[in-house]
């Protein structure tokens, strides 16, 4: 049977609407928050609801589809055969926690592994982007252009400077030094669907991470690549979304500069 890719869109935006609800009336009660794999890898309690609420609505409606989400309350998985959602119930916890803005829910729905609905929602401005396979990104009812290219010296760049220091020594860490030399500023704000809307809308030109795992990425891939934008690790290669990886997002032509002048691949 077909796919009913405009089904699934109603679901996915009333859901996201609901989940944008609880979020926003949390921020009048007390979060419970607790770590994770150290002492800075926060987690609160709606992390985990938001996710839930998202896996039980899936669960009822599409009972055939996969779950892969941050929380693990989907079960984790092998393959990528069929519908998956990939989900990232808070994008930048750390940033809900310390600022209450900041931090996005990121959604990419696949079939067969190939990208089909890509949502990055900026909770706080009530802001959602969102790309459909063939059909382009919307911001709310605003259809967004193509992604521009720039040349390197003009280029702003989301980095974050303990990542670079703490791959200094690495062959990457020395180019990306050099990059960040050359281009005309950097920014680093801690969510990396934030980061991947702010590539689509030109805010930033290039976002690098040098380690997000499938739901940082799942959904902002999609919407990136449906603006004619590129989304690699940092030695070009296609990401694998089912593995932490390192994230180079940006235009074709600053992709091509890029490698061809700092990244030997
Ligand atoms: C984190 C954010 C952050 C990135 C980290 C992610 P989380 O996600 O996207 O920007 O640098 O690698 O883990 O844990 O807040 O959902
Ligand atoms: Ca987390
Ligand atoms: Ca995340
Ligand atoms: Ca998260």
């Amino acid at each position: 049977m077909l796919t009913d890719w405009n089904k699934i869109d109603k679901f996915a935006k009333e859901w996201l609407q609901e989940a944008r609800s609880k979020i926003i009336a949390s921020f009048e009660s007390t979060l419970t928050i607790t770590t994770k794999s150290d002492a800075n890898d926060l987690v609160t309690n709606m992390d985990e609801e938001i996710e839930n609420f998202f896996v039980t609505n899936i669960r009822n409606q599409f009972p055939s589809h996969e779950i892969l989400g941050e929380e693990s309350i989907g079960h984790e998985i092998e393959q990528l055969d069929g519908v998956v959602w990939i989900i990232d119930p808070i994008d930048g916890t750390m940033n809900f926690v310390h600022q209450k803005r900041n931090f996005f829910i990121s959604i990419g729905i696949y079939e067969d592994g190939v990208g089909q609905l890509g949502y990055l929602y900026d909770v706080v401005h009530n802001e959602l982007y969102y790309g459909k396979k063939g059909e382009g990104v919307h911001c709310n009812e605003v259809k967004i252009p193509p992604i521009k290219d720039v040349p390197i010296h003009e280029a702003i760049v989301g980095i974050s400077a303990t990542w670079l220091i703490e791959n200094k020594d690495t062959n990457k860490g020395e180019a990306l030094i050099e990059l960040v030399k050359d281009v005309r500023g950097t920014r680093s704000y801690g969510s990396a669907a934030l980061e991947f809307s702010y590539v689509a809308t030109g805010r930033l030109d290039a976002y690098i991470s040098m380690r997000l795992a499938p739901w940082d990425f799942a959904g902002g891939k999609i919407i990136i690549e449906e603006l004619g934008g590129i989304v690699t690790d940092l030695d070009g290669k296609a990401l694998n979304l089912l593995e932490k990886s390192p994230v180079l997002v940006t235009s074709s032509g600053l992709h091509e500069q890029i490698f061809k002048s700092y990244i030997k691949k």
